[in-house]
């Protein structure tokens, strides 16, 4: 399974990069807004950022106001053309799956985003999108139990030899992180708090003090 960050903010993208290995970035626009820099800005850091290294994938929303498929085809493009590593992220509604579908065929990937059940998470497969992101912590604030869905997502994708990679993405804890990893995710996405918490672990910290302990009251030969 792979990780990715899920963050707009350089310095610490760059941190996990460096410390962590991740495999990739996915941003959305409250990332965006909480970097504090405008949208251009992030997008020039991260194509720069990352410039040597194509591979490593960084999903890039389209202006959420859009809703006309040539108007998104044509944000993406714009978007795409800044960096190889970005994938656009569009929503999975009607006009949004068109574009997916569109900019695929024109050899732009893309990453269908805000994905709640697991038929939306079909048609992004069908059309060949490159990732897919179904949120599980907003599911699980509702009462929803969001790892049935995750797992029939992971179920559908097999039974139909999808090669869309599923984004566990909106994780809020370590448990979590192993639920998706359970169900058969390809890809969790969380923010630099999520993934060190996970793992972490207060028994941990307290062992290394009994361990410390020990050492320091070891008899010297
Ligand atoms: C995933 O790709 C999204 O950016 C993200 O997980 C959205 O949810 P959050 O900002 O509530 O975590």
């Amino acid at each position: 399974m792979k990780y990715f960050l899920d963050s707009a903010k350089i310095e610490e993208i760059r941190y996990a990069r460096d410390n962590f290995g991740i495999d990739g970035v996915t941003t959305n626009p409250r990332h965006i807004m909480n970097s504090g820099k405008p949208f251009l800005v992030v997008l020039e850091e991260l194509a720069n950022e990352f410039k040597n290294d194509p591979e490593f994938p960084i999903s890039v929303e389209i202006n959420p106001h859009l809703d006309d498929a040539d108007e998104i085809v044509a944000e993406g493009k714009k978007i795409a053309a800044l960096s190889k590593n970005f994938v656009i992220k569009i929503p999975c509604c009607e006009s949004g799956l068109t574009a997916a579908r569109r900019l695929e065929e024109e050899g732009v990937r893309t990453n269908v985003t805000l994905v709640f059940s697991p038929s939306q998470s079909i048609v992004p497969a069908k059309n060949g999108s490159k990732f897919v992101s179904p949120f599980v912590g907003w599911k699980e604030n509702s009462g929803d139990n969001a790892f049935d869905y995750i797992r029939d997502i992971v179920k559908i994708y097999k039974n139909y030899d999808f090669e869309t990679e599923i984004i566990v993405a909106a994780l809020r804890n370590g448990f979590q992180i192993g639920e998706a990893a359970k169900a058969g995710a390809d890809i969790v996405t969380c923010g630099l708090d999520v993934f060190k918490a996970s793992f972490e672990h207060p028994f941990t910290d307290y062992g290394l003090g009994v361990f410390r302990n020990a050492w320091d009251n070891t008899k010297e030969s």
